[in-house]
């Protein structure tokens, strides 16, 4: 539980002073039914007082003669008793919230980091949805846990041994049959929230079911729409809608099953101990004083008896949350550099490849074999393959998104093996243009100058914007840099994005760029202006260029042919297709009827 300790640090005082104070508010309401019982017997009444503490009491207070011409002082103390006791919840719940908040608070930030630094392979073998679900209602779990539960497990325990221990001091036999039905109440109940728990589980479930329908319908409005779908989409929430309510109303009968019965149950204690007592005072076992206490001890236990079995029956389900928020705490992060780990500096430098192989499971079949090839400092590297041919899985592996391992060949740069590099350092230099990029909800400027930390240098924008292409579009736009992407704005089309996400790279301008397919979804002439541009802006920096259309490709200073993960042929454009193999064949088809 190392996690856990280091979590709870600060927060514990809080939850020391909030247990001192339910302590308090056990004790003051304990202090009303003795003042009463002592009132009714030796105050009002005349029978002799046998009890030292009461003796003591009545004497400090002034003696009998005194109190029964002051009643009032009597209900002052039982009034005066009553206002600490709220005095002490509220502080009570106010400590507690404090402890519960800051600790929940931290647990949320340390996940959310965590999750930041995992790797990206986890992130891809891991649903979205599900994380988020961990990383809300997981935690809401252990806060309700936290708040609620655990201290009114601890209150209701003290509640009832105190009110007990004065049951048992008032009359033996008495508590003994208002107390045979405390196990039977917290039995029923444990038992009752242990078979409606699934239930609760179950409703948490169709609740997600329905939210997901209506989430896909309206992401995929246009799809909808577009396909007339709108009807059978309306079916199907429906359905859900009605599974879901019909839910609700079942388990709502349930509970007012158990809530019915237990106030029988409740009400048959009652009614024996109102009975009995009565008998005992008749009998002269008992004083009318301390029948009216006893009965009133007796009725503060009706409630927490109750909600013992439901918090019991509630505990036993923070142990799955807890488990399913460990599970991303445990996961292994990234691996971080040491001080000592090299710098590359801002040159560009060899980048080779040598003899790597590749899956991305032990039984998938390679996605890369035996892969091997140079980039000179400075100079352009083209990668040709068709889809699944193993091109991004590349360049994966050179920003070590995913980790070659140990005998899987080597990836250096400058002579460095890339695993013995800071995963900062490595990442500072190489600048990746993604093939799906993806933009955050802010404007195209601070999406642009994501990578750069601080206020954006609006001419470093406009010159990165210029050569990737993009400042026709984006003068268009009637808020220009300032408009909004992603969910909250407008939609950027598939090219548009494209160009954004290399305006990203020019920006980071490091010394080894790669793009991946990153110009397929703009028109054959964007793709020549950008091609143009980039070859007479970026003059120093290597470059990856990643496609599956020669064009985008022909200009680099060595070519590679990836087919099945295989390097198939190496060379200039002019040299490949001098070759006459596949580079040619390839050549051929794209080019025929395109005039080229
Ligand atoms: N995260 C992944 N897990 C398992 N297999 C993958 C993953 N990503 C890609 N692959 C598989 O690896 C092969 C190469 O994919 P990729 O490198 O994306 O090819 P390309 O970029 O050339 O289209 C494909 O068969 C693809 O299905
Ligand atoms: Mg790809």
């Amino acid at each position: 539980m190392q996690v856990k300790e280091s979590l709870s640090k600060g927060c514990k005082r809080y939850f020391i002073l909030a247990v001192i104070c339910s302590l308090a508010v056990a004790l003051l309401d304990m202090i009303s039914p003795k003042v009463v019982q002592y009132t009714v017997d030796h105050i009002i009444g005349n029978s002799p007082v046998t009890d030292d503490i009461a003796a003591e009491v009545i004497a400090f207070a002034g003696g009998r003669e005194y109190l029964l011409s002051h009643l009032y002082i009597i209900a002052l103390t039982v009034a005066a008793a009553a206002l600490l006791a709220a005095l002490c919840r509220y502080f009570y719940r106010l400590f507690n919230i404090k402890g519960t908040e800051r600790l929940i608070k931290r647990l949320r930030d340390r996940i959310f980091d965590h999750i930041m630094h995992l790797p990206f392979s986890w992130h891809n073998s891991n649903h979205t949805g599900d994380i988020i679900q961990r990383a809300t209602s997981d935690v809401e779990t252990v806060r309700n846990f936290l708040s609620e539960q655990v201290t009114a497990l601890f209150r209701i325990v003290v509640l009832i041994i105190m009110a007990m221990y004065f049951m048992i001091d008032i009359n033996g036999k008495l508590a003994f049959v208002s107390g045979i039905f405390i196990p039977v109440v917290i039995l029923y109940s444990l038992f009752f929230h242990n078979r409606i728990g699934d239930a609760f589980l179950h409703a948490d479930e169709e609740e997600g079911r329905l939210s997901a329908i209506a989430q896909e319908n309206l992401t995929g409005v246009r799809v909808v729409r577009a396909f007339g779908r709108e009807r059978y989409e309306r079916e199907r929430f429906e359905k859900q809608n009605n599974s879901y309510t019909h839910m609700w109303i079942k388990l709502m009968g349930w509970l007012s099953a158990f809530w019915c019965s237990n106030d029988l149950i409740t009400g048959l204690q009652i009614m024996l101990v109102t009975v009995f007592g009565a008998v005992f005072c008749v009998h002269g076992e008992m004083s009318v004083g301390a029948y009216i206490a006893f009965v009133s001890y007796n009725a503060m236990l009706s409630w927490p008896v109750r909600e013992l079995g439901r918090v019991i029956s509630d505990m036993s389900r923070v142990g799955i949350s807890v488990k399913r928020i460990r599970y991303i705490l445990d996961s292994e992060p990234e691996p971080a550099g040491t001080e000592t780990s090299k710098h590359l500096g801002t040159e560009p430098l060899p980048v080779k490849f040598s003899h790597v192989s590749f899956s991305y499971s032990e039984d998938t079949p390679e996605v890369l074999s035996d892969v091997s090839f140079e980039i000179k400092p400075g100079s352009s590297l083209g990668i040709l393959g068709g889809t699944g041919s193993g091109k991004s899985t590349l360049v994966y592996l050179l920003d070590r998104l995913y980790e070659l391992p140990e005998d899987k060949g080597t990836i250096t740069i400058g002579g460095t093996d890339i695993r013995e590099l800071d995963i900062k350092e490595l990442r500072r230099y190489v600048g990746l243009v993604l093939q799906e990029p993806f933009l955050f909800s802010k404007t195209l400027a601070e999406n642009i100058a994501i990578t750069r930390e601080g206020e954006a240098d609006m001419k470093a924008v406009e010159a990165a914007v210029k050569v990737a292409d993009l400042k026709d579009t984006i003068e268009k736009f009637t808020d220009g840099y300032e408009t909004y992407v992603g969910e909250r704005g407008v939609t950027l089309s598939g090219g548009q994005k494209q160009r954004t996400a290399i305006a990203q790279v020019l920006m980071k301008n490091p010394p080894l760029m790669v793009f991946d397919d990153s110009l397929s979804a703009v028109d054959m002439e964007t793709d020549a202006r950008i091609r143009a541009a980039l070859k007479s802006n970026v003059k120093k920096s290597s470059m990856i260029l990643i496609s599956h259309r020669i064009t985008t490709l022909m200009q680099a200073d060595v070519i590679i042919v990836l087919d099945h993960g295989r390097v198939k042929e190496m060379g200039s454009h002019e040299e490949l297709l001098r070759k006459n193999g596949i580079y040619k064949k390839i050549y051929d088809i794209q080019t025929e009827g395109a005039g080229l």
